[in-house]
């Protein structure tokens, strides 16, 4: 792994952990967040549709929180590629996402995007997956896949400004995620271990930015969601047509 790759380290090639939190995962997250993170979802899914892109891949969907806030509104994208790398979240995204036929559904891992052609999708997404990921890898894959000018989104953990009450927040996170992960999983805490080492070690926005764009994509900014607990950050592929001479 790179510098920046994530202390969370998760290694799905060894065990699957979220395969044991996927029926719960949906009512962990309501709880963790007080249902706030619908709200987070639902800003990312408004901004990939104010996009209006053709070919959309999300990354590490899960059982398909942004493919299934973006199903029939206006200007989500044409065709969506919903990939993840457990089988039984991707199995719970099918059912959700059953009947759409502009949507395809499969086992990617994030940091290769096998089988995806260099420069072939207009936009890529990432939700909560990032912080379990190596950052690097991510970020070199997606910009091989990207069209040029094309747009990554990612939405993840961040840091609140005031340390005082992001001390908070991580000392509540500290305690309630393996106590209730613990008791929703019958006290197989592994996956929400990895995911509290990420919040952690996530660097915050300003730094993050900088990765994105040291990774060669430009236009980084970010938008920070309920005081700075999450951000999304935006970003594009260079668009080598208005940089030729
Ligand atoms: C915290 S969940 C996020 C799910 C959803 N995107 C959301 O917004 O709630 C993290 C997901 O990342 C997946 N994942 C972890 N490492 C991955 C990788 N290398 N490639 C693809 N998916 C990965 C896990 O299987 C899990 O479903």
């Amino acid at each position: 792994m790179t510098d920046q790759a994530n202390a969370a380290a998760f290694d799905p090639g060894d065990d699957d952990v979220f395969a044991r939190i996927a029926d719960k995962y949906d009512l962990l997250c309501d709880i963790f967040s007080f249902g706030i993170h619908r709200l987070w979802k639902a800003g990312m899914a408004r901004r990939i549709a104010a996009l209006n892109v053709d070919t959309a891949l999300d990354l590490a969907s899960g059982p398909g929180d942004i493919p299934t806030r973006l199903v029939g509104r206006s200007g989500a994208p044409r065709r969506l590629i919903v990939t993840d790398l457990s089988p039984k979240m991707l199995s719970l995204a099918s059912e959700r996402l059953a009947g759409q036929d502009h949507i395809a559904i499969f086992r990617l891992d994030a940091h290769t995007l096998d089988g995806i052609d260099d420069n072939s999708v207009d936009l890529v997404s990432i939700s909560f997956g990032m912080k379990i990921c190596d950052r690097e890898r991510v970020l070199a894959s997606a910009l091989r896949v990207l069209k040029p000018g094309g747009h990554l989104l990612n939405l993840e953990a961040a840091r609140i400004p005031v340390p005082v009450i992001h001390w908070a927040y991580l000392t509540y996170m500290d305690i309630c995620l393996p106590l209730i992960s613990g008791i929703a999983t019958g006290g197989d805490r592994s996956a929400y271990d990895y995911l509290l080492k990420g919040i952690h070690t996530f660097p915050d926005p300003v730094s993050f930015s900088e990765e994105i764009a040291r990774a060669g994509f430009e236009d980084v900014h970010h938008t920070n969601y309920t005081g700075g607990i999450v951000a999304l950050h935006e970003a594009r592929k260079p668009d080598t047509k208005s940089t030729a001479p």
